[in-house]
């Protein structure tokens, strides 16, 4: 039976700010990321399947994280041209409001009824880009490294700047388990 993950995913506290992105779901962004730019990453371990497979497939990719000192709404690396990742959902407004102000492109995984909010309209102003799947991302958890916690109850998507052709784009998520972490025997 799916286990009931409502307390991890759209909620406004940081208790459901701990949840990793699977490797698929990085995947449906090589269509749209150049590989002349330097990616980054900012709430991201070296075990993030964003920099990891950023990294595999050939992109420049920089990445940071708040265990490492490296507050998103703090620090900002020297050289980055388009920020990528999937953000604490509880801050989804703070980033969201971070991302637009330094004018670069973005790409940012969130709960797909992220697009609506009076607040988030207004950080949005009309500028918006959202890829959108047709089956719904399930997410790695802390106890759940290997593979992902399946039946996930809401949708994702890529809430994006200057990165998509059109304002709506829609993809096939192809999905696979694929371990964060390779466990020790
Ligand atoms: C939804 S998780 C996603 C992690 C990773 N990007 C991924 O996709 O697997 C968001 C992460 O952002 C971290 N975080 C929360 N506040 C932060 C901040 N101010 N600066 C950087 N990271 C932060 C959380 O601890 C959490 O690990």
């Amino acid at each position: 039976m799916p286990m009931n993950i409502g307390y991890l995913t759209s909620n406004r506290t940081s208790a459901g700010d701990e949840v990793y992105t699977p490797f698929y779901a990085v995947e449906p962004l090589f269509e749209f990321l150049p590989k002349d730019k330097v990616l980054w990453c900012p709430f991201d371990e070296e075990w993030s399947a964003f920099y990891q497979l950023l990294s595999e497939k050939g992109y420049k990719v920089t990445r940071s994280s708040l265990k490492e000192g490296q507050d998103f709404f703090k620090y900002e690396p020297n050289k980055w041209d388009i920020l990528v990742s999937n953000p604490p959902f509880s801050k989804k407004n703070e980033v969201l409001k971070r991302a637009y102000d330094f004018n670069k492109p973005f790409a940012l995984l969130l709960p797909v009824n992220s697009i609506q909010s009076k607040q988030r309209h207004k950080i949005f102003k009309n500028e918006i880009q959202m890829l959108v799947f047709d089956a719904r991302v399930d997410y790695h958890t802390r106890f759940n490294m290997q593979s992902t916690t399946k039946g996930n109850h809401f949708g994702s998507a890529y809430f994006c700047r200057n990165l998509l052709p059109t304002k709506l784009e829609l993809r096939k998520l192809n999905k696979y388990d694929r371990p964060l972490i390779i466990a020790e025997n």
